[in-house]
Formats: structure tokens, C-alpha cells, sequence
């Protein structure tokens, strides 16, 4: 079997295959997003006429809602067109420290705010704003796609901590405080997480923040882009809400992308402090300039004004989610929880490995399922190595109920399908 996708550990650095020697070491040392690369195999096979559901990606299939276009629409229309201030304009500023206010009881002042090109670029900008040769970043796996490649692309150091799923995922606070070090200068925390849905409950995260705040040199991420999504009466809870003596060293990161169906209109946000913000900016002027003015302006829309919305999407993805889970249970090879928020079931396939498909080949891997569901069974679903925990393969129950019933189905006829072989 070929390996769909295989991340890089500390004895084997990343190398982009097929990547130029002519491309910097820096780039060399990184992978272009495996959850992008997957889609686009996706995207490849379906226009050569195969019939390709893909769960791969990370975002709703919903339209953004019409008032926010409309808003973006009306700014272009009155000239918002121009270059903004290099971490945002005034009025996006002023809405994301009220959504802030709102949201996670954090009083932030405009020179306390950032808003770049997606929460993607927040964590570049941060991470470029702060990291030295070998820092180290503390993360916890499974992780989003991301992290990894953004501290080495910065010439940082992850320090990768294994949850487990029998813990539901959660981290480990003396796990946490072994690998701290000198060198620490941030500690991801993912809540809801992708890929594995676990929503951190608020006594873990003051516990992890008391570990931290004995280690000066440390910093905390917290990446709460999916901190509207929760199921199940479950209820997301702030970092700063959970920990606010750690508020001085906390960069809280979030963004419309996955709240508001916006992945393309590219917002993220962030609130820290001054020193940090000032940084960031420094980074963004000399780089991507400012976020799009009239993005911008749409997402001003997005987190001020109505957001009744989301509720109904709620329900909507819930019941996706349920339909998902209960198709999935009717293969024993796969062992599925609910998730508690994201959108996303990760799906422990260890049954799996060691049997052969239906063709001869055998399933050594996750990424050896996941290239079989995508050229057997015409589904395509990240495997759980891309997220740095294996053997898991990564669901998005974000495409239409029907089809994403359809796709559940086929992954179960293939795994059912697998045999395990009688030695002759
Ligand atoms: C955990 C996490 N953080 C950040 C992002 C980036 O979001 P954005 O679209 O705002 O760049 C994603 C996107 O998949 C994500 O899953």
C-alpha cells in the first residue's frame, strides 16, 4: 500500500516530496496542508469522472448568510476598498473587543487587538513574532494539520504530548509540566478540538494553567476558532474565563472561518497583550499588508450582529453527527465516540490493521485505510497521522445529510470487507 500521507517525527525531518532542492530548507522542513492535499486528490479524481464523496475538509457547506455579504457588498460599494491599518481597521477592532467582552468576559483595548488573513495567519503572525532558533512549543496530539509546520516553518521546535481516547483526549497537566522547559515559549491549548471533538471542561483548563504560570517564559495559544460548536447541552469554556490570572499571557485566537461559514473570506482575530500585538503587527506589515477591508467588513457583520443563526446550524450538524455515528456502529472495525463539539468524528481504526482488502492489499496504517477508502471505496477522510495520533482516520460531518449518509455507508462496506488472512 502507499502512504496517503505520513507526517514527518523529530528523527525524520519534513521534506516536502517532490519539492525542489532550489526551495529554501525552510520550506523543505514543511508539507503542504495534508486535510488540502487530500481534498485536492478528491477534487482530481471526481473531475476524471469518479463519483468522490469527500469528508476532508474542515469547513461548512452552508452559504455565508446573506447580510454579511451584503455588508461586504455595501462597503466595497462606499469605497471601503483601500489599504486598513496593518492589524485591522478601526471598526473590526471595536467589534471583535465587544465579541470578546460578550463571549469570554475579556476586556481588551484596540492596541490589544489583531486581525489578520484567517486564524491561520494570527498563529504565523504570533509564532514569527516571538519564536528563536529551537523555542520550543508545547502541543498536544492529535493536533490540527497546522501547528507543526507553522513553529518549524518558524524555527521553532514542537514538543508533541500524546492525549489518549480512552481519556476522551484530554491533556494531561503532569504530562504538561514534564515538558515544559527553559525553551518554552508557548503552549498550544485547542478547545473544541479538531480533530477529536473533545471540549476541555474548565477545571482542566485552570488546572493546565496553573502549571504554566510557574514557567515565566511560557505563553499560551489558545485556539478557539470552533468555540461556537458545541453539542449535546455542551458548553464551550474561554481560557480567560477559566484562568484569568494567565490573561497577560494568553493570546486568545479565534475568526469567522468556521462559526459563520467563511473560510474564504479569510478573518481571524486575536486578543493579547500590548508587547504581542505590537509584534504581530510589525510581522503583518511586512507581509500580507493588512486582511482584505472588505472581508473585514463582512466579518464586522458576522460577530456583531444576529447571530440566531448559529443555533439552527446546530441542530442541523447535530443530527448529521448522529446519522454518521449510528451508520459507523454497524462496523465492529471501527470504534466511534460523539464528539462533544467541532465537526469532525475521530475514528479509531486499529481493528482494521494487519487485514487484507478485497484487491490483495493489506492494511498496515491508517494512511493505507485512508488511501483505500479514497481509490475502493470513492471516499476520502484524513488519516489520523496527519493529526499526529495513529491509528485514526478524521470524518467532517460538514457536507449535505444524504451524502454524508452515503459516504458512512461506504466506509463501513469497505471495512467489512476487509479479511483477515489464513496462513496456508
Ligand atoms: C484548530 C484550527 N485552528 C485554526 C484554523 C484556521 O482557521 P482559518 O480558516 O481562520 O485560518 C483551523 C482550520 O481548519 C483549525 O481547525
Amino acid at each position: 500500500m502507499t502512504a496517503l500521507h505520513t507526517r514527518a517525527t523529530d528523527a525524520e525531518p519534513a521534506t516536502a516530496e517532490g519539492m525542489s532542492d532550489r526551495a529554501s530548507t525552510r520550506v523543505r522542513r514543511i508539507q503542504l496542508s495534508p486535510t488540502i492535499a487530500i481534498a485536492g486528490r478528491a477534487g482530481v479524481l471526481r473531475s476524471a469522472g469518479r463519483d468522490v464523496i469527500s469528508l476532508a475538509l474542515g469547513e461548512l457547506d452552508f452559504d455565508t448568510p446573506a447580510r454579511i455579504v451584503e455588508a461586504a457588498h455595501k462597503a466595497a460599494l462606499e469605497g471601503f476598498t483601500r489599504y486598513t491599518a496593518a492589524d485591522g481597521a478601526a471598526p473590526i477592532k471595536d467589534a471583535v473587543r465587544e465579541k470578546f467582552r460578550r463571549d469570554h468576559g475579556l476586556s481588551r483595548g484596540r492596541d490589544e487587538i489583531h486581525v489578520a488573513s484567517g486564524c491561520k495567519q494570527v498563529i504565523f503572525n504570533a509564532l514569527a513574532a516571538t519564536l528563536d532558533p529551537g523555542d520550543e512549543v508545547v502541543i498536544f496530539a492529535p493536533y490540527w494539520v497546522s501547528y507543526c509546520d507553522l513553529v518549524e516553518f518558524c524555527d521553532g521546535k514542537a514538543v508533541v504530548i500524546q492525549t489518549s481516547g480512552d481519556n476522551g483526549f484530554l491533556p494531561d497537566p503532569s504530562a504538561l509540566r514534564r515538558a515544559l522547559s527553559a525553551r518554552t515559549r508557548w503552549v498550544f491549548i485547542n478547545t473544541p478540538n479538531n480533530p477529536t471533538g473533545a471540549i476541555y471542561p474548565s477545571a482542566l483548563l485552570a488546572e493546565l494553567a496553573e502549571v504554566i504560570r510557574n514557567h515565566s517564559s511560557a505563553m499560551v495559544l489558545s485556539d478557539e476558532i470552533y468555540e461556537h460548536l458545541a453539542f449535546d447541552g455542551n458548553v464551550h469554556v474561554p481560557f480567560t474565563l477559566a484562568a484569568p490570572r494567565m490573561r497577560e499571557r494568553t493570546l486568545v485566537a479565534s475568526g469567522v472561518s468556521k462559526t459563520y461559514a467563511m473560510t474564504g473570506w479569510r478573518i481571524g482575530y486575536a486578543a493579547g497583550p500590548t508587547w504581542l500585538i505590537d509584534a504581530m503587527a510589525r510581522v503583518q506589515s511586512q507581509t500580507a499588508g493588512n486582511a482584505c477591508s472588505i472581508a473585514q467588513a463582512a466579518a464586522v457583520e458576522a460577530i456583531a450582529g444576529d447571530q440566531t443563526l448559529i443555533g439552527d446550524w446546530l441542530n442541523t450538524l447535530q443530527r448529521r453527527r448522529n446519522r454518521a455515528l449510528a451508520i459507523l456502529a454497524k462496523t465492529p472495525l471501527l470504534k466511534v465516540s460523539a464528539p462533544a463539539g467541532a465537526f469532525y468524528i475521530f475514528a479509531d481504526v486499529s481493528a482494521c490493521l494487519g487485514r487484507h482488502a478485497p484487491d490483495g492489499g493489506r492494511i498496515l496504517s491508517d494512511s493505507d485505510l485512508a488511501e483505500h477508502l479514497l481509490m475502493h471505496a470513492n471516499v476520502a477522510a484524513v488519516p489520523g497521522c496527519a493529526f499526529g495520533a495513529s491509528p485514526f482516520i478524521r470524518i467532517s460531518f460538514v457536507i449535505e445529510e444524504s451524502l454524508l449518509a452515503q459516504a458512512c455507508e461506504r466506509i463501513v462496506d469497505a471495512c467489512n470487507a476487509l479479511q483477515h488472512r489464513q496462513a496456508t
